[in-house]
C-alpha cells in the first residue's frame, strides 16, 4: 500500500509495536471509538456533535479512510483522527481504561462457517475490548443479520464482562451510520444492543 500526500493526516498503525498514547494525547479526554468505520459518517455525526471529545475512525480500508479525511477537511473537522489498523492489533495498543465508548456497526456477519473466523467479534476479544474501556464505558453494536445478532449478545453475556441495557441513550440512536442507512433504505432493519462495562473485574485465564 502506497501512502498518498493527502494521507498526512491518517495514522498508518501496522507492523512494529507501539502504544496508542505514544502517539496521541489520551490523558483526561473522553474518547470515543468507531471500529470498523468504513467512510466514517457516524464517526463524523459523533465529532460535530461532541467537538471537545476525541473520536477515533478506525478501519483496515484506507480508501474508506481517505474519503472519511476529505470530509473532515471539507467541514474543518478537526477531532476525528482516522486509524489505518486492524482491529486486534489497535486493540493490542490502548491502555487500560482508555474508552468511554466504543462503536462496532455492521461488521461483516461473514455467515458462512469456513469464514466465521473473520468475524470481528468473537470470544477471545471481549476481554480485550473490557479491558480498554473505563468503567461503566459503553460498547454498542449493530447489525441487520439476527443469527450474528443472536450469537454477539449470547459471547458477551457469557462473558460477564458487560450489562446489557435496554435502550440506546438519544443521541446514539439518532445517528446512524452509513450501512445502517444503506439497509434501511432496502427494507432492512438493524438492530442496536448496548452493554456498559463492568467495574472491578479481575481477569483470569483458565488452567
Ligand atoms: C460492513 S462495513 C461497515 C462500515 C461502517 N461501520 C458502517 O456501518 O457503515 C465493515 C467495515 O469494517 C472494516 N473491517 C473489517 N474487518 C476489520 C478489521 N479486522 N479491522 C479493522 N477494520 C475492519 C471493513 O474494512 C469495512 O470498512
Amino acid at each position: 500500500m502506497l501512502n498518498k500526500p493527502e494521507d498526512k493526516n491518517i495514522a498508518i498503525l501496522t507492523g512494529e509495536y507501539c502504544r496508542l498514547d505514544d502517539v496521541f494525547e489520551l490523558k483526561d479526554k473522553i474518547i470515543e471509538l468507531d471500529l470498523g468505520c468504513g467512510k466514517g459518517s457516524f464517526a463524523t455525526k459523533l465529532a460535530r456533535r461532541y467537538p471537545e471529545r476525541m473520536i477515533f475512525a478506525a478501519d483496515v480500508m484506507i480508501g474508506r479512510l481517505r474519503k472519511l479525511q476529505k470530509r473532515n477537511d471539507r467541514e474543518g473537522i478537526s477531532n476525528i483522527y482516522p486509524l489505518r489498523v486492524e482491529a486486534k492489533h489497535l486493540f493490542s495498543m490502548i491502555p487500560d481504561k482508555t474508552l468511554t465508548r466504543l462503536h462496532i456497526l455492521c461488521p461483516d456477519p461473514w455467515p458462512k462457517g469456513r469464514h466465521r473466523g473473520n468475524r470481528l467479534l468473537c470470544s477471545d476479544f471481549c476481554a480485550q475490548l473490557h479491558r480498554a474501556l473505563k468503567s461503566g464505558g459503553s460498547f454498542h453494536f449493530s447489525t441487520d443479520d439476527v443469527p450474528y445478532h443472536d450469537i454477539v449478545r449470547r459471547v458477551i453475556s457469557a462473558s460477564r464482562l458487560f450489562e446489557e441495557q435496554n435502550a440506546l441513550p438519544a443521541d446514539l440512536a439518532e445517528i446512524k451510520s452509513d450501512f445502517e442507512i444503506r439497509w434501511n433504505e432496502q427494507g432492512k432493519k438493524v438492530y442496536h444492543i448496548l452493554w456498559t462495562a463492568k467495574a472491578n473485574i479481575k481477569y483470569t485465564s483458565a488452567h
